[in-house]
């Protein structure tokens, strides 16, 4: 009799801890799933930010005079050797604007590149072309500022525009 009732009991106790236990599942599963997620937004805020942070500045910074001199400070534009860039383009069109250029009909080969393929905006976009005029080696750069409106060229990937390749005014 003993034997009989210790086991139903020590099944009983077995059947409310499985029970105890699916509430945890539940959130281990939804836990997961956020995870998965999160993953996800990272990777494109990633694919987004090289071109978003080197060459998007919208709505325009109102950096007041020296636009370029202090943006370029502040986005850390130079040459992998830490020289200065001899020319560096800021765009201000909104980021969505930019990635839609890679749905573009207008395909050609890129300037510098012509075995790669760019595309080109549709619409004229507003820029400031920064030109280096004093300096060699980053920080100490000094550049000329021109306003300006153009149709811009990038390269596209899956997910959106990877590099910046130029424009044509
Ligand atoms: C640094 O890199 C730039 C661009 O790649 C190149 O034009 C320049 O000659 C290099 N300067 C030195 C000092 O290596
Ligand atoms: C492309 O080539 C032009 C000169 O032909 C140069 O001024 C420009 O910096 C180059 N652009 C890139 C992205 O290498």
């Amino acid at each position: 009799m003993l034997p009989v009732r210790a086991r139903a009991r020590r099944a009983g106790v077995k059947a409310r801890d499985v029970k105890g236990l699916l509430p945890l599942m539940v959130l281990m599963v939804i836990v997961y799933l956020l995870l998965l997620l999160w993953e996800n937004e990272l990777t494109e805020d990633v694919m987004l930010t090289s071109i978003e942070h080197l060459h998007v500045d919208y709505p325009q910074n109102t950096a007041p005079l020296r636009y370029c001199n202090y943006m370029i400070l502040q986005r850390v534009i130079r040459e992998p050797n830490h020289t200065c860039k001899k020319l560096h383009v800021f765009i201000h069109e909104r980021p969505q604007k930019i990635n839609s250029v890679c749905t573009s009909s207008k395909k050609k080969s890129c300037p510098n590149y012509s075995e790669i393929f760019c595309f080109q905006s549709e619409t004229r976009f507003r820029m400031t072309v920064c030109q280096l005029i004093d300096g060699t080696r980053y920080p100490a750069c000094r550049y000329h500022i021109s306003p300006i409106e153009g149709f811009i060229l990038v390269t596209c990937d899956d997910l959106g525009p990877v590099n910046f390749q130029g424009y044509i005014e």
